[in-house]
């Protein structure tokens, strides 16, 4: 796929079905991450790919948040963390979360192109993560991604809502309010 077609391609799909995850998937996607940019080049992202048992159940049975009841079929979670000193902080100005953000990008594109749907999700309980996969305390987990291949056939935990976002791409808002050239509006940015 070339980069426009990986970015239409690309949605937060509920409905997975089993994928067998190899080493080399992982390299791939931690690849793309690690060519990403960073603040002063200090790549603050630290990834745990979490794809074997007893692991991957305990993620799926003790830390997800009940409307993510879906994930429970994905064949990977990878746990994001990093922490605010990893990266620059510049007066009041942080950038571990912006540069972690473009990293966990770029492994969701990739999956997207290695035809994998990756799921950013942030309803888990972190402190339960940490547990599960030997986290330090002192880091903060910023998103998982669940990890597999999509399957047509919705799956039955999935709510009215959810099963609607399977079917169409959940509404953006227009280019007008959020693109501008030149200037930022007024009457748009005080909105
Ligand atoms: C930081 C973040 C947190 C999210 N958390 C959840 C979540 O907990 N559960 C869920 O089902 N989807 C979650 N999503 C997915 C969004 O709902 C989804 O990306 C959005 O509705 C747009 O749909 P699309 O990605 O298919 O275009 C999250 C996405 C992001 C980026």
């Amino acid at each position: 796929m070339n980069l426009d077609e990986i970015i239409e391609t690309r949605r937060a799909f509920r409905s997975l079905k089993y994928v067998d995850i190899t080493e080399k998937i992982i390299d791939h996607l931690a690849h793309a991450a690690q060519l990403m940019p960073s603040c002063f080049n200090n790549q603050p992202w630290r990834f745990v790919f979490v794809k074997d048992n007893p692991f991957l159940e305990q993620l799926k049975n003790e830390a997800l948040s009940q409307g993510n009841a879906w994930a429970k079929h994905a064949s990977m979670i990878i746990v994001i963390f990093s922490k605010k000193n990893l990266d620059c902080i510049i007066k009041d100005r942080i950038y571990y979360q912006f540069d972690v953000g473009m990293a966990a990008a770029a492994i969701i594109l990739k999956a997207t192109d290695l035809n994998l749907v990756a799921h950013p999700i942030a309803g888990f309980s972190p402190n339960k993560v940490k547990k599960i996969v030997n986290i330090p305390e002192k880091y903060d987990i910023i998103a998982l991604i669940i990890v597999g291949k999509r399957k047509l056939e919705f799956n039955d935990v999935l709510s009215k809502g959810q099963i609607e976002s399977e079917k169409i791409r959940p509404k953006r808002i227009p280019l007008e309010k959020f693109r501008f050239i030149n200037l930022a509006l007024d009457e748009i940015t005080k909105k």
